[in-house]
């Protein structure tokens, strides 16, 4: 079974997307370190992550170690992320990887869970099932603000919410497999959801129809 989980920055669907992978002992990818990476690695050699030839090479010889490094997670790498991920050759360089992940899950696992913003409309577009998520931007932006304070960094609540609502707009706008919500998914406004019951609701919509 694959699932593909997409969604906005902060929206919970990495959340959503973990617990059901663990519930349903699913393998799980998220896409976005992908990107995250080779946005790190662009700027560690103090380069422009929006120079198209610069970061469609760094995606080619990407450090798949990159993937684990502690400042992947930074606001800065989240908005260079968003810069790599509207070059065309950066998408086209990790779509097998992610697809190969899909169909072949590692260790032999029953099902694939990929969460990020095109999984349900180009990454897997024929997917078992399909989640968009969303939140109110200044919940996000609240939630967003917490998750970097409590990693240690100084964050300005007013700004964390300019950055996601750049980050909305260049990754909803691009050319190449812009963030949508496929035909076919269930949207899943976490707005005024905890954890647990976004979980929840996702997890009776994976098993409706199964048995
Ligand atoms: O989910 P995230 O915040 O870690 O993603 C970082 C950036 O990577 C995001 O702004 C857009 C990009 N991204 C993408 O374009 N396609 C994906 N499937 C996943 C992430």
């Amino acid at each position: 079974m694959i699932i593909a989980i997409d969604g906005p920055a902060a929206s919970g669907k990495g959340t959503v997307a973990r617990r059901l992978a663990e519930h349903l002992n699913h393998a799980y990818l998220d896409t976005g370190s992908l990107y995250r990476a080779v946005a790190l690695s662009v700027l560690r050699a103090g380069a422009d992550p929006s120079d198209a030839a610069i970061a469609s090479a760094h995606a080619r010889d990407l450090d798949p170690n990159l993937t684990e490094d502690p400042d992947l997670r930074s606001a800065a790498t989240g908005a260079a992320a968003s810069k790599v991920a509207a070059v065309g050759s950066v998408r086209s360089t990790l779509l097998a990887f992610q697809r190969n992940f899909a169909v072949t899950p590692p260790n032999t696992r029953p099902g694939a869970i990929l969460d990020g913003r095109d999984i349900g409309t180009v990454v897997c577009p024929d997917a078992d099932r399909k989640i968009f998520v969303i939140a109110d931007r200044k919940i996000r932006a609240e939630r967003r603000f917490k998750e970097l304070l409590g990693r240690g960094e100084a964050a300005i609540y007013a700004r964390v919410l300019d950055d996601l609502q750049e980050r909305d707009a260049r990754d909803s706008s691009r050319v190449d497999a812009p963030m949508r919500q496929a035909e076919d998914a269930m949207l899943l406004d976490t707005s005024h959801l905890d954890p647990d019951q976004a979980f929840e609701c996702a997890l009776a919509f994976v098993t409706s129809g199964t048995t």
